[in-house]
C-alpha cells in the first residue's frame, strides 16, 4: 500500500495541496497518495488519531488548527516553536513531530522564485496576526536591514516585536506613522480575504532607486486590492501562490527527503487560476 498523507482543515474542499503533493511524487517517483481530510471544528484531535491509526505518515495543517497542532505535537522544531503554529506534522514511531514551512515557503519564493534578495533590505511586514508571526523568524535568517511590523491593533505588533527582538532588528508601528522607504512590502493581515486592503500610503510603493517589490500572502482568481493599489502605483507584485507551493515543497522534502522541483506546478496552478 503507498504511504499516506494528506491536508486537515475546515474549510479543506478548496485546498490544492493534493494536486501539488500528486505533482511531486510523479516527479520524484515516491509511492505515496495525498487525501483532503474535514475536520469538524471541536474535532481536530480525533480526526488526527483516526488518520494516524490508518496508518497516515504524515499531514499537512491548515486553517482553523495550526495552533491545535502544535499543541498537540510531542516534539516541535524551533521555527515552529518561533511561530506558535505548526503546518506540517509527521506521525512516526508513536511520536508525531511538528514543524512549519510557511516561513521558509516565503522565503524560498522571494528570493530563488521572484529573485529579490532581503539581504540587509527594509522590509515592512503588515499584520500581527498568525501568518505574520509565522514568517518571522526565517525572514531575519536572511539577515535584512529592519523589520518593520504594522498592525492596525498596534499593541499586538509591539507585542510580536519584542518578542521577536532576540533573533533580530524589528520594530513596530501603527499604520500612519509609517516611515518609508522600504525595499519589501509583505502583506500578511486577512484583509484581502474580505477583498479590503490594510491602509497602507500610496508613496510607499513608490519605486526608490529600483522599484519596491511587494508581496501578498493571499491568491486567487483576482488580485487583491493590495497588489492592484501597489502595482498601480509603481510597485513590482507577486501573490501568495508560489508561498503556498514552496511549503508544500518544505513538507515534501520532510516527509520524503527529496526536494521536488516547483517550477511546473507553480505554472499548472498560475494557468488554471487565471484561465
Ligand atoms: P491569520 O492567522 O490569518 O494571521 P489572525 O491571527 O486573525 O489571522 O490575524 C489577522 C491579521 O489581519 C491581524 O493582524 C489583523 O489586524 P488586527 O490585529 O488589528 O485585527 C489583520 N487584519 C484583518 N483585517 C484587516 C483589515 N481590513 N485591515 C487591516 N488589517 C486587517
Amino acid at each position: 500500500m503507498p504511504d499516506q498523507y494528506g491536508v486537515i482543515g475546515n474549510p479543506i474542499a478548496h485546498s490544492k495541496s493534493p494536486e501539488i503533493h500528486a505533482h511531486f511524487a510523479v516527479q520524484t517517483g515516491q509511492d505515496m497518495v495525498y487525501q483532503r481530510v474535514l475536520a469538524p471544528l471541536q474535532e481536530f484531535p480525533q480526526s488526527l488519531a483516526q488518520f494516524v491509526a490508518e496508518g497516515g505518515k504524515g499531514m499537512n495543517v491548515t486553517v482553523p488548527f495550526k495552533l491545535e497542532a502544535f499543541a498537540l505535537a510531542d516534539v516541535v522544531t524551533e521555527r515552529a516553536r518561533v511561530a506558535g503554529a505548526v503546518n506540517t506534522l509527521t506521525f512516526e514511531d508513536g511520536h508525531i513531530f511538528g514543524d512549519n514551512t510557511d516561513g521558509v515557503g516565503l522565503v524560498t519564493d522571494i528570493v530563488c522564485n521572484a529573485k529579490v534578495s532581503l539581504t540587509g533590505k527594509r522590509v515592512l511586514l503588515l499584520g500581527a496576526g498568525g501568518a505574520a508571526r509565522g514568517v518571522i523568524l526565517p525572514l531575519m535568517q536572511e539577515r535584512p536591514a529592519e523589520i518593520v511590523l504594522a498592525n492596525r491593533t498596534v499593541e499586538k505588533a509591539v507585542e510580536l516585536a519584542q518578542f521577536f527582538s532576540q533573533y533580530g532588528v524589528i520594530h513596530a508601528s501603527d499604520f500612519d506613522a509609517l516611515q518609508g522607504p522600504f525595499d519589501v512590502i509583505i502583506n500578511a493581515t486577512a484583509a484581502s480575504l474580505a477583498a479590503q486592503m490594510p491602509p497602507v500610503a500610496a508613496d510607499l510603493f513608490h519605486p526608490q532607486v529600483s522599484p519596491v517589490f511587494v508581496l501578498d500572502m493571499m491568491y486567487g482568481k483576482q488580485q487583491s486590492p493590495f497588489l492592484q493599489f501597489a502595482a498601480q502605483h509603481g510597485a513590482v507584485v507577486r501573490d501568495g501562490l508560489g508561498m503556498l507551493v514552496e511549503q508544500a515543497a518544505e513538507a515534501f522534502f520532510i516527509w520524503r527527503g527529496v526536494r521536488p522541483d516547483t517550477s511546473a506546478i507553480y505554472a499548472q496552478l498560475h494557468a488554471q487560476l487565471h484561465a
